[in-house]
Parts: C-alpha cells; structure tokens; sequence
C-alpha cells in the first residue's frame, strides 16, 4: 500500500523495491533504440505538454520505458496495470520513486481493487487514454459519459480491445477518435507474432519446467498470436495441432505444416493447451472432460475467459497449488487437469511478458498515436483510426537502421516500370 514517501498517490506493493527495478527498466532500455530515440525528439520538440494522460497497460519494464518516452514529451502521466497478475512490482516502485509518475497497480490485486484503479484512472480527468483491452474506454462511457467531452482521443493496444471499439462504435457510443495500435503492420506482425509466440512458451515453462520436445502441444486459435505460439513450439520439437473456426486460418495452418481438428477431437490428444482466440470458452466443460490425465491448459489470450474454468471447478475438487502459477484440478474421474496462471495471459503471469526489442516497436506506435492525436485535435472523426502507413514505415525504417541492417531502394528506371501499365510480356 502507500507510503508517505513521494508528494502524490500512488497504490503499489512497496516503494523500496524501486532500486531493482530501475536497473531492469535501464537493461530493457537497451533494446528499445526506436522508443529512445522518439523520447529525445519528444524530449526536444515537447509535443505532449500539458498533456493528461493515464495508460492502462501491464506494468513492465518496456512499458516504463513508454511512460518515460510520453513524460520527457510533457504528458502529465498516470499509469493503472491492465491485468491483475501482470505487473512488476519492482517496475512500478521505479516508477513512482525514480520517476516521479504515479502508478495504481500490484501483482495478484483482486478484481475489486483492478476496478478500484480503472476509477481513479478517470477521476485524474484525461485528455488521452492509452488502454490495453478497452476496460477503461468501457468504463468511461458506461459510467462516466459527462466526461467523454475531455477526451483528445485514445489508442489501444491489443485485438481485444479494438473488437470492443468497433462494437461501441456499431453501437454509437464511441464519440472520440480511437486509434488501434494493433492494427499498425509493425506491431501485430511482430508484437503478436514472435512476442506471443516467443513468451507465451516462456510463461509455460517458467510455470512448469516441462520439455516441450515430443509433446502433442494444441493451439486454440490461428491468428497472429496463434501462428507465434505454434511456430516456436514447433521449434522446440512438440508435435503441434491447431484447431480454427475460420476456414482460411485452418488452410493456412495446414499448409504451414501442422495438423489440423476440431477442439473436441484435439482434447483427447494434447499435453498442453495454449489457448489464443479472444473469444470466450474455447476449452468448454465437454473439453476438460475429454483431457487425458495430467494435460496442461492455459491461456495467452487477453481475457481470462477463453478456458470455461467456472465449469472445471464444477467437475472438481477445490484445486491445489502445487508450484507458482501452476494449480491441479482433479476430476470427479480421478483425472489431473494443470491450469497455468489462473487462465490469464501466462506470458504476463509466470513470465515477463514480450522481450523489449519487439515492444520497441509497438510503443514507439503508441507513442507515435499520442502525438498524431494532439496534433490532429478536433479534426479527427469520432471512431476507430490507423495510424497513417508512412508512421509504420518510419518505424521499421528506424527498427533496421538501430540494427545496422540497410536494405536497397527502387531505382528510377524500376519506379516507373511499377507505375506504368504499357510494358507486358
Ligand atoms: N499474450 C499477449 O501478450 C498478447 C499479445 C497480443 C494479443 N493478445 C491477445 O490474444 C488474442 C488473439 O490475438 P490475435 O492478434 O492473434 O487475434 P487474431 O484475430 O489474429 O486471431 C484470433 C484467431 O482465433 C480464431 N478463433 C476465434 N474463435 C475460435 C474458436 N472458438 N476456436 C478456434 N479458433 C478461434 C479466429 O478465427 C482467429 O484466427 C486477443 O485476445 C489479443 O488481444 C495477447
């Protein structure tokens, strides 16, 4: 809880973690050239002054790193953690004490105090809102609509969140400019792609210490985040199965080398479940019924709705904790069900989320959708938005130029072939 230590509130676990966290907030630095180099710009040119803005967003090293990026521009900044298990709590101490910006967010809150922070986030009045889900943008015009006047704009940073937008926007109650980050090609390529892929498999062994090689590892889900898990898991030798709903996914899947069915025929198969749809119950109570014993399940999804475990309580005795994230249910058959991460997003959970180097280029979008949003106040139609692709460009331009890799230029002569129709076979 608080202490009395910086002149601002803040609800963190303890400010005396903050030295650990400044030095792991300077190793992700490291790899976030692209975010550096726009918080000097922002740190010259200050095109975020007098700027209120809060983030809701998982409270990680990389994301102080996006906080400092918006503070050297001027913002006035607020951050709330956007996953009750997902913050650092040596990371928000750094924040609160070496930075000086206020953070509301502890690893393991409840649900009451994750709700608590979402209103003090609105009750700081903002102009911008940097939301991770869209639990603060709902939250806002469901309960504070005299407020939605003040908005700039917001972004939001993952899949989720902007299938929420786009359902507030169908309904009419979207009535500011939102900006989906995720949508930017450098972000979910790499973001959801090799982050999620790369992490979600950390969280899994983190939690368990389990050998991926020679395991029937099913992925629920073949989007971006799905096609990372199942590439990676791949690369560590598990025999991958993929299970869709839409049938171009499920092709690609298939050409892409894996197999390929239903949910109910992959239950009886699989070791490991990674769930990474959006979608709610796609490992439902038939399913866990089905698993063989000892199967492991979790989610990587943003939702923690994505495994039914409501039901597999129901089919249960009370769970036990048998290590750190990882908790076994046994069935009313004697069956041993392993649930990672209380069916949150287990890169988040039981590791540290993506490594800095693809978040580089995520929050250099956030960043970046900041700016264009003071920039374009009062001009921007209310809705959903996309960066405009020359930001996205620039971004990867920027991305291969920090890792010394140059690429070739259109010459003239191919510049007007591409644009000319006369020249064929
Ligand atoms: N763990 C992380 O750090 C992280 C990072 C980025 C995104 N996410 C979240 O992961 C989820 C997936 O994101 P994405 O970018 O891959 O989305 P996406 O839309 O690219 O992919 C989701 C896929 O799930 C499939 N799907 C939906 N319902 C299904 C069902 N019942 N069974 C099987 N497949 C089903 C869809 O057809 C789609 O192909 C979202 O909730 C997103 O917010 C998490």
């Amino acid at each position: 809880m608080s202490t009395a230590m910086p002149a601002f509130e803040y609800d963190i676990k303890d400010v005396s973690l903050a030295p650990q966290g400044k030095r792991r907030i300077d190793w992700a630095e490291r790899e976030m050239p692209v975010l550096r180099l726009i918080r000097e710009r922002f740190a010259a040119e200050q095109p975020l002054k007098g700027v209120r803005l809060v983030a809701c967003a998982h409270i990680t090293t990389e994301t102080a790193n996006l906080a400092r990026a918006l503070q050297a521009g001027g913002a006035d900044a607020l951050l709330i953690a956007s996953n009750p298990l997902s913050t650092q709590d040596e990371v928000a101490a750094s924040l609160v004490s070496d930075y000086g910006i206020p953070v509301f967010a502890m690893k393991g809150e409840s649900t009451d105090t994750y709700r608590r922070h979402v209103q003090t986030a609105l009750d700081f009045v903002p102009d911008i809102i940097i939301d991770d889900g869209s639990d603060v943008v709902a939250t806002l015009i469901k309960e504070r609509p005299e407020y939605t006047k003040n908005i700039t704009g917001t972004t939001e940073e993952t899949t989720t969140g902007i299938v929420r937008l786009r359902a507030m926007q169908e309904a009419g109650v979207l009535t500011f400019p939102s900006i989906a980050v995720n949508d930017a090609q450098t972000k979910h390529f790499f973001d959801n792609r090799y982050g999620t892929g790369q992490s979600t498999l950390d969280g899994i062994i983190r939690a368990t210490n389990i050998l991926l090689a020679g395991r029937a590892l099913v992925v629920v889900g073949y989007g971006w985040c799905g096609k990372g898990v199942a590439l990676r898991a791949r690369g560590m030798g598990a025999n991958v199965v993929v299970t869709e709903i839409d049938p171009i996914k499920a092709v690609e899947a298939v050409m892409d080398g894996f197999r390929v069915m239903p949910i109910a025929s992959a239950a009886a198969i699989g070791d490991i479940f990674v769930t990474v749809t959006g979608n709610r119950h796609v490992i439902d109570r038939e399913h866990f019924a089905a698993m063989k014993d000892g199967a492991i399940v979790c989610n990587s999804g943003h939702f923690d709705l994505e495994l039914n475990l409501v039901a597999l309580r129901e089919m249960s005795e009370a769970p036990v904790q048998v290590r750190p994230f990882v908790e076994e249910y046994r069935t009313g058959s004697g069956r041993r069900i392993i649930v990672l991460g209380e069916g949150r997003l287990i890169n988040l959970t039981a590791a540290e989320g993506h490594p800095a180097s693809v978040m580089d280029m995520s929050f250099a979008n956030q960043a970046l959708s900041v700016e264009y949003l003071v920039k374009n106040k009062g001009t921007l139609e209310p809705g959903v938005h996309l960066l405009p692709p020359e930001v996205d460009q620039e971004i990867a331009s920027l991305k291969l130029r920090a890792l010394g890799i140059s690429i070739d230029a259109l010459t003239a002569e191919q510049l007007e072939y591409l644009s000319s129709w006369e020249t064929g076979t």
